[in-house]
């Protein structure tokens, strides 16, 4: 049985070890923060509880539960195939754990990161081993979103790119094979320049976040809007992202005037769905009217 060892047990690597688990790998997870970690094998319980209520979950919730480890420590990383880093959205920090986990993880393994927008060759300037790091961004929430998109470094070896797509189909998910290493990748520039428009417009007070949801979803087929991603995403995360988005050299993918009402929110503790409100409000996890 292959090992997946995931780094940071939030909102993304709770749902990267859940699929991982679903698809029958051995999965370590480790958070440097203990009530992360426990707090994270709870979701991904209730998470599969939840799948397996709609007939969904191929096995017991117990049996795939069973093939994921809370880890005591990054060196249980030693026997891993796949380590997928999900840690808070900050160059400096990442850079520093996979300097941290080249130490420990065999020659073997593949290196991934789950970043949003930092470019995967950056990161892997802090690798002795390039050739084997990769992006892979996963979206939110994982279990129920169908494709990831896979990132060819500058450095990335060709037979690492294909394994992390055949990974990627191995979770029962689409590869989306980005084979140019730029800023945000694919999906997320699209969403981005939408977004900023969006945020702009409501800041501007030309349109709710409620109408401006419910339209792009009745009139372009969205299955959510944009500011029920970015609650679902987490304003935090998005604050995150938004300070690297900030240096990039395209106007439509820097914060706009708008970007100042999702800083004051997260001042407020209004972080989206995991703190109970953002644009919406929600109750154990549901939103409200
Ligand atoms: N939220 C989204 O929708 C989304 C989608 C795609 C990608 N991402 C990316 O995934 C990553 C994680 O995002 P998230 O939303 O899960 O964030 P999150 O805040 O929910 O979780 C991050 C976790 O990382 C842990 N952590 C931080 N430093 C650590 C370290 N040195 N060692 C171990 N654990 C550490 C934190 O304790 C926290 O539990 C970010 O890079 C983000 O840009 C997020």
């Amino acid at each position: 049985m292959e090992r997946v060892f995931v780094v940071g047990a939030g909102f993304m690597g709770a749902g990267i070890a859940q699929v991982a688990a679903q698809a029958g790998y051995a999965v370590g997870l480790w958070d440097e923060r203990a009530d992360a970690l426990s707090g994270a094998m709870a979701e991904i319980g209730r998470s599969l509880g939840r799948l397996a209520a709609k007939g969904r979950l191929a096995e017991p919730v117990d049996a795939v539960l069973a093939r994921i480890q809370p880890a005591a420590g990054l060196g249980d990383a030693a026997n891993a195939d796949w380590v997928i880093e999900a840690v808070f959205e900050d160059p400096g920090l990442k850079k520093k754990l996979f300097q941290t986990l080249e130490t420990v993880i065999p020659d073997t393994a593949i290196l991934a990161s789950n970043t949003s927008s930092i470019p995967i060759t950056r990161l892997a300037t802090a690798c002795r081993r390039p050739e084997r790091v990769v992006g892979l961004h996963f979206f939110g929430p994982v279990p129920l979103m169908g494709v990831v998109e896979v990132v060819k470094a500058a450095e990335t070896s060709q037979d690492v790119f294909e394994k992390a797509s055949e990974f990627v189909r191995s979770l029962g998910k689409a590869p989306l094979r980005v084979t140019r290493d730029i800023p945000m990748f694919v999906l997320n520039r699209v969403f981005t320049a939408a977004f900023n428009e969006a945020c702009d417009l409501v800041a501007d007070g030309v349109a709710t976040p409620e109408d401006v949801d419910m339209g792009l979803k009745l009139g372009f087929g969205w299955n959510a809007g944009p500011f029920e991603i970015a609650d679902n995403a987490g304003l935090d995360t998005l604050v995150r992202i938004m300070s690297f988005t900030g240096s990039l050299s395209e106007d439509r993918l820097k914060p706009g005037p708008g970007a100042d009402l999702i800083r004051s929110m997260v001042q407020e503790g209004r972080l989206g769905r995991k703190s109970g409100r953002g644009f919406y409000r929600y109750e154990n996890g549901k939103k409200t009217t």
